[in-house]
């Protein structure tokens, strides 16, 4: 039962009528967590985290042992699974316990330090951040960017890779800050390798959302979030290293600025199963499941069904009358930027269409766009009609002429062509 506590009127040392003595702070004011969440769950339709599937739920609802024969069971399976995520047979598959921006910092952490040079491609947030971090390790840091909403190419980085010697090359295979995809990818890291370097890959909103081909693309550390195209909970992350990687890992002579991010102590759990930190352990169960999910549906029926729900939406806001702020040719599927149309307020469409339509979207850093998730279960077409109609009729509110019914008659339209798609 809810023990009720009211804040403590009487001064700090006083006995209370409920028995505490000797307390110097009050009890603070108490509120049940079922009175501050809404009583029927949001639809996150954001930029993640994304809805879960059950399963997953479920088994975020479990502890065990995060040592043991039962544990050691559930991290071969998932390293398995993860490795078919990944596309790789490399066996040095870790989980972090924090957000992705954890796994960026190990990837760079272990591959980075003073004297070490990083050529980072830059095309939004996320990608600035692995140049930030590599920054922090004292690792000397050359920045290729182009403009705003435009991908990195491959000759972008051959004209760099011809002016310098890189150790580590960094990109986000989806730029989700600003909705782009660098398709480049591999060409880029096919130059990296004839250069030296190790390629660090960003696959954040990009993992089991469309084609990532660790080992035939020679990409040497890759990281991923749990709460993006995994649908699986916030907080435990994915990271992968190629044996390549691994040698410069176990060959490092400078001490290693991070504990828990230790690639060759995390090693210790993820390979041999000894102690390390206390692993997340619903949450790598979680993942478990999740991953499981990803394996069962089988990443090229997978990726179709990304593809054919990100362009069937995005052909619905096109058509009701908003404009996409990544043109069609580099335009990333699992996040779609929304141009916000004239002097509309983005933060009071937001909550109106929260308070109105429970339904999320995201806002965005910097530029005028609203950003639409395309990951996990957020690509199911009952969600795609619900954010659709939310979104049009809340820009609507706001002064904004839209055809919302162009828009959705569009959505249902290109999703029956599909018309394989659930
Ligand atoms: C491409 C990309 N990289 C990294 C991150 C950072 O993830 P987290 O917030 O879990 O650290 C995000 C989060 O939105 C992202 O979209």
């Amino acid at each position: 039962m809810t023990e009720t506590l009211k804040p403590r009127t009487l001064p700090p040392g006083i006995h209370e009528p409920n028995g505490r003595p000797n307390e110097r702070m009050p009890v603070p004011p108490l509120e049940p967590l079922d009175s501050i969440l809404p009583s029927e769950p949001l639809l996150l339709m954001g930029a993640g985290p994304v809805p879960i599937p059950h399963a997953v739920a479920r088994a975020n609802g479990v502890v065990i042992n995060h040592l043991g024969a039962t544990m050691e069971h559930v991290i071969r399976n998932l390293k398995e699974m993860a490795g078919y995520a990944f596309q790789t047979k490399s066996d040095k598959i870790m989980g972090v316990a924090g957000p992705a921006s954890a796994a960026m910092e190990m990837a760079i952490t272990n591959l980075l330090w003073r004297g070490r040079k990083c050529l980072c491609l830059k095309t939004g947030t996320f990608s600035n951040r692995l140049g930030e971090m590599a920054v922090a390790v004292g690792a000397d840091v050359t920045f290729v960017e182009p403009e705003t909403g435009r991908p990195v190419t491959a000759e972008m980085v051959e004209r760099a890779l011809a002016r310098g010697r890189y150790d580590v090359v960094t990109i986000a295979q989806g730029e989700t800050s600003c909705g782009v995809l660098n398709g480049d990818l591999p060409q880029i890291a096919a130059l990296a390798r004839s250069h030296g370097a190790l390629m660090v890959v960003d696959a954040v909103v990009t993992l089991s959302t469309m084609p990532l081909e660790m080992d035939a693309w020679g990409l040497d550390a890759v990281v991923t979030g749990g709460q993006k195209g995994l649908s699986s909970i916030p907080g435990v992350s994915l990271i992968a290293f190629s044996e390549r990687a691994w040698d410069v890992i176990r060959n490092r002579r400078e001490p290693m600025p991070h504990w828990c991010l230790d690639a060759i102590r995390a090693q210790r759990f993820w390979g041999d199963h000894q102690y390390h930190y206390t692993a997340p352990v619903p949450g790598i169960l979680a993942l478990y499941e999740a991953l499981r999910l990803v394996c069962e549906e089988g990443l090229t029926t997978r990726h179709e069904r990304h593809r054919v729900s990100s362009q069937s939406l995005q052909a619905g806001l096109e058509a009701m009358g908003l404009s996409l702020f990544v043109p069609l040719a580099y335009r990333l599927n699992s996040v779609i930027a929304i141009r916000i149309p004239g002097d509309v307020s983005a933060p009071n469409v937001l909550s109106y269409m929260s308070r109105k339509f429970r339904v999320e979207i995201s806002g965005a850093f910097g530029l005028d766009v609203v950003r639409i998730g395309q990951m996990g279960e957020q690509c199911r077409s009952h969600n795609l009609f619900k954010v659709l109609y939310a979104t049009g009729m809340s820009f609507g509110h706001f002064g904004v002429k839209l055809d919302v019914s162009k828009g959705l008659a569009e959505l249902e339209r290109t999703l029956t062509r599909e018309h394989e798609f659930e």
